[in-house]
């Protein structure tokens, strides 16, 4: 089925109280304590999707370091690209709630294609369709819907990643064109791309506040990539530096007003933590299913191992940790989807679910024992691919501040 048309169905048959959003709906769904009946829908055709043409590709995908081209253009088909992109720009114009089920089963698939996924979504298309002219969404969004092109988001530096606003790339403005002068590192979907958002100082005396936010075109006059990093985790998502050299593009392609840019990516990733954590929610679910399969038809004594209290106890903590992290990541959806603050939740949201899935994932690897080790069963390639979810968009440690930062500044207000 076009998963275009599914959304609309979805939209049709949602009930008012659901398609309105508002308070009534976070009471509605955590009153039935069950996604409603549109998201359910949307979840299972994910997940077949995600079972037919991701997970057996997944093991080959990441030994060959290979860009999931097939997949990705059947998931643009679908809609899965462009999520919350209204139907106007060609996108499926559904929620936030609706993009972290099918984030979570796409990975649950191949994490490395979830982060693809994310990317297009949550830091591309997002500040271009919260911070865009009408004419730079016509331009950036609207033709990109033949499913081959998709974007990347180019902020992290080779010196200062957790410390954004320290970027020293630069922009001046020459005539009708901004200049752009520096090098942007471990930019994912970068050997991909068709096009980046890309942050850049246009003041440099006013520190963060003297970033701004540029659209680019690739390739471009200017830019060039680095080479492919080689990586323990996510290893079909292509992750390189790009290098801007005198890179000229017009002075229409600033993205919101000067010094605009540090607001435009902290927005940006506020959004992209959800997906980031629906993400490590479905590798952490994925690896689970694989223990808990292994350990019914595993011997050990004379009897599975599920009759092991042991085993038992890991896999009761492991479920608990996974539906306590996806409880935070539908939250932080919801209030996005109601219009709420949701800085705080989505961090809580990422720290949880990120740790959960390294957690769960190394559980899984000592469940099977040996077989957990090598490459024949896919709980290694879980394990390494959890690990990232706990570096990018904010490492731990990133969140832990954010969080505390938004507690204190509650306490104290
Ligand atoms: C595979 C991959 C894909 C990525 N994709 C993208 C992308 O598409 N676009 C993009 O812009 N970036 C991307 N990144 C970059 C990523 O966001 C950064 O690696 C991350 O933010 C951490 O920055 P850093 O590597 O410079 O580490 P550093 O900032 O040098 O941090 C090193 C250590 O110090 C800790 N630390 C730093 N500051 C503090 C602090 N104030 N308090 C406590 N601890 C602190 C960190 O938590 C970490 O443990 C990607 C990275 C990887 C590995
Ligand atoms: C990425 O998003 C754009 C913008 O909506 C969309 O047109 C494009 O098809 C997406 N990429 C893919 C591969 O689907
Ligand atoms: C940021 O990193 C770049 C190298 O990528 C470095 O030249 C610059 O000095 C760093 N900025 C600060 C303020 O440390
Ligand atoms: C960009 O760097 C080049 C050298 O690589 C230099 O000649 C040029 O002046 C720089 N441009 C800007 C805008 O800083």
């Amino acid at each position: 089925m076009c998963f275009l048309s599914l959304a609309r169905a979805l939209q049709l048959c949602m009930t008012p109280a659901l398609a309105l959003g508002g308070p009534r709906r976070l009471h509605a769904v955590f009153q039935a304590a069950e996604l409603p009946e549109t998201h359910r829908m949307l979840r299972q055709t994910c997940r077949d999707f995600a079972e037919r043409e991701l997970a057996p590709a997944a093991a080959q995908l990441d030994k060959e370091h290979r860009f999931p081209a097939a997949q990705v253009k059947k998931m643009g088909g679908l809609g899965l690209l462009a999520m919350d992109v209204p139907e106007q720009y060609n996108g499926a114009g559904l929620d936030c709630l609706a993009y972290s089920i099918a984030m979570e089963e796409i990975s649950r698939g191949c994490a490395s294609t979830g982060v693809i996924m994310s990317v297009n979504n949550s830091l591309y298309l997002g500040p271009i369709l919260k911070f865009g002219s009408e004419e730079q969404k016509q331009k950036w969004i609207a033709p990109f819907t033949s499913g081959d092109k998709i974007g990347c988001f180019a902020l992290s530096e080779p010196g200062n990643g957790s410390d954004a606003g320290a970027a020293s790339t630069v922009a001046r403005l020459d005539g009708d064109e901004w200049v752009l002068n520096g090098t942007k590192a471990w930019i994912t979907n970068a050997w991909d791309a068709s096009a980046t958002v890309v942050f850049a100082t246009t003041d440099k005396s006013l520190k963060h506040k003297g970033i701004s936010a540029f659209l680019v075109p690739m390739p471009t006059a200017g830019l060039s990539l680095g080479k492919k990093e080689d990586k323990l985790g996510i290893r079909a998502s292509s992750t390189a530096n790009l290098i801007f050299e005198d890179c000229r593009i017009p002075k229409g392609n600033l993205l919101g007003q000067p010094g605009m840019g540090f607001k435009i990516a902290m927005q940006a990733l506020d959004a992209g933590r959800i997906g980031i954590a629906s993400q490590a929610l479905g590798i952490a679910q994925a690896a689970l299913d694989c223990a808990v399969d292994y350990a019914e038809k595993r011997m050990a004594f004379g009897s599975p191992i599920t009759k092991l209290q042991a085993v038992q106890f890991k896999l009761a903590d492991m479920a608990v940790a996974l539906e306590g992290a996806r409880l935070l990541t539908w939250r932080a959806a919801m209030l996005k989807d109601n219009g709420k603050p949701f800085t705080k939740e989505a961090a809580m949201a990422k720290l949880a679910a990120s740790e959960a899935a390294t957690a769960i994932s190394h559980q899984a690897i000592q469940i099977l024992g040996g077989m957990g080790y090598v490459t024949e069963m896919p709980a290694e390639r879980h394990y390494r691919d959890a690990r990232i979810t706990e570096i990018y968009e904010g490492t731990s440690e990133i969140q832990r501040l954010v969080i505390a930062g938004q507690l204190l500044k509650a306490y104290r207000s």
